[in-house]
């Protein structure tokens, strides 16, 4: 059968970015007419870390295109994480635009949409070119989104305070970010003091997003109304359509992969709710320092078991764990509501403050180590709070309340099916 509709799908090959674009394409593959084409453009290391190894797996609607990642050809990078990122940036849109061009020849059709990482704000550009429409995906949370929609008010109120202790009041002029402190906003906003390659990008992003036909993110609007409101009178359109962990037209749920042996320890636990998850994400190792004050504090618990990798939405979902202590970055912190489990929260960098703040003041689902960073006081004080104790038994309850919000978000006529229907007939005009 010949292509009908070619979709292009830009992915930020970095972090935990281009995952959670992947499952959403999979959702709309999967809920789309045959003859339906979503070519992927992705780098090739990113590519091999979220595609599923055997072809029989993927979806057949979807194609990947390798992306040229900005290393000189024949050198093996050694840089940092931000420093891959800013040699992505400086080779994109050229390289976009190539393999752009090489998937419409393969297709023997143009494309009709780009479906891209909010970051890669210069896709408002390729597809105006087109004249086909833009969908942003915001991979975080909108309370972030929120912050850097407000980057100006923001620089402006910062002017006005007197000391540097004022910092800690909180941005009561957003809606739904009340209990933020300014303290805690992503680093990205104040460009002057951080003119990098991903503030650029951001700040760039900023101004273009109104010019989309919809942002798109993996949230439920159930979770932050206000904002979600606000955020609907800035934009064409504003779709929440998560969580996708919880999605029932998520086309393959995860196959079994226990290869470092997880689910099967966890089987052998016989206390419900006893177990402490411990990860950062694909990104972050914290300082020495904290990982032993962090394995001090984790002692009084007797035992444990270290892997390199967990699946970690499975893990979260087993009835034997009681807690997540995470980096709080978005997709963590809504694989534990969509299960149920509190948060103890260490944030590093990016968005993760503000979720944190967020976690522990206004959805009161979790708690952030004392004093920002691991010690042994403070992340056994942590730990009491929340797996012991009536402060624990109320986070828990509203963990739970807030996972059946979501449940009910991607349920039959729930907010994120309707807003992905949305999306999906967004993404379907022809030219
Ligand atoms: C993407 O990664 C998968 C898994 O490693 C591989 O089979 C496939 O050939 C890759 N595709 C591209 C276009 O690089
Ligand atoms: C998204 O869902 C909300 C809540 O159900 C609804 O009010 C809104 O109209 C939906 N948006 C679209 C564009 O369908």
């Amino acid at each position: 059968m010949g292509i009908h509709l070619h979709i292009g799908v830009l992915a930020f090959p970095f972090g935990t970015h281009a995952a959670p674009l992947l499952a959403l394409v999979e959702r709309l593959a999967a809920a789309s007419p045959p003859g339906t084409r979503f070519s992927f453009f992705n780098s090739a290391i990113s590519n091999s870390t979220i595609f599923p190894e055997s072809e029989s797996d993927a979806n057949k609607n979807i194609k990947a295109y390798d992306v040229f990642d900005g290393t000189p050809e024949g050198e093996v990078f050694r840089g940092t994480h931000f420093e891959a990122v800013g040699l992505f940036i400086k080779a994109s849109p050229g390289n976009f635009e190539n393999a752009i061009e090489v998937a419409e020849v393969d297709a023997g059709l143009k494309i009709s949409c780009l479906i891209t990482d909010a970051f890669l704000w210069f896709a408002c550009d390729l597809a105006e070119k087109r004249g086909v429409p833009w969908v942003p995906f915001w991979t975080a949370a909108s309370c972030s989104l929120s912050a850097h929609a407000y980057t100006d008010e923001i620089l402006k109120a910062v002017e006005g305070l007197k000391e540097k202790a004022d910092q800690e009041q909180t941005l009561t002029f957003i809606p739904g970010l009340s209990k933020v402190h300014f303290t805690d906003l992503p680093p990205e906003i104040f460009l002057d003091q951080n003119p990098t390659p991903l503030a650029i990008t951001i700040n760039n992003m900023v101004q273009n997003l109104p010019r989309s036909t919809a942002v798109v993110l993996n949230s439920f609007e159930e979770i932050d109304p206000l904002i979600t409101k606000d955020l609907k009178s800035k934009f064409q359109h504003f779709l929440n359509v998560g969580p996708s962990l919880l999605s029932t037209t998520t086309a393959s749920p995860s196959p079994d992969n226990d290869k470092t042996g997880c689910l099967s320890w966890l089987e052998t636990q016989t206390r419900p709710k006893s177990v402490v998850y411990i990860s950062f994400g694909t990104v972050i190792t914290p300082p020495e320092n904290e990982l032993a004050a962090l394995a001090e504090a984790l002692e009084t618990c007797e035992y444990g078991k270290m892997v390199s990798w967990a699946p970690q939405a499975r893990v979260l979902e087993h009835g034997s764990v009681g807690v997540f202590v995470t980096h709080c970055g978005w997709n963590s912190v809504l694989e534990s509501v969509s299960r149920g489990v509190p948060l103890i929260c260490r944030p590093f960098f990016g968005d993760q403050k503000v979720n944190s703040r967020m976690v522990e003041d206004t959805w009161k689902i979790g708690v952030r180590v004392e004093g920002g960073v691991f010690d042994k006081t403070s992340t056994v004080e942590a730990l009491r709070c929340v797996m012991t104790g009536e402060a624990g038994e109320a986070i828990r309850e509203n963990v739970c309340r807030l996972k059946e919000k979501a449940a009910g978000a991607v349920g039959l006529e729930g907010s994120s099916s309707k807003n992905f229907t949305k999306l999906l007939e967004i993404i379907s005009v022809q030219k």
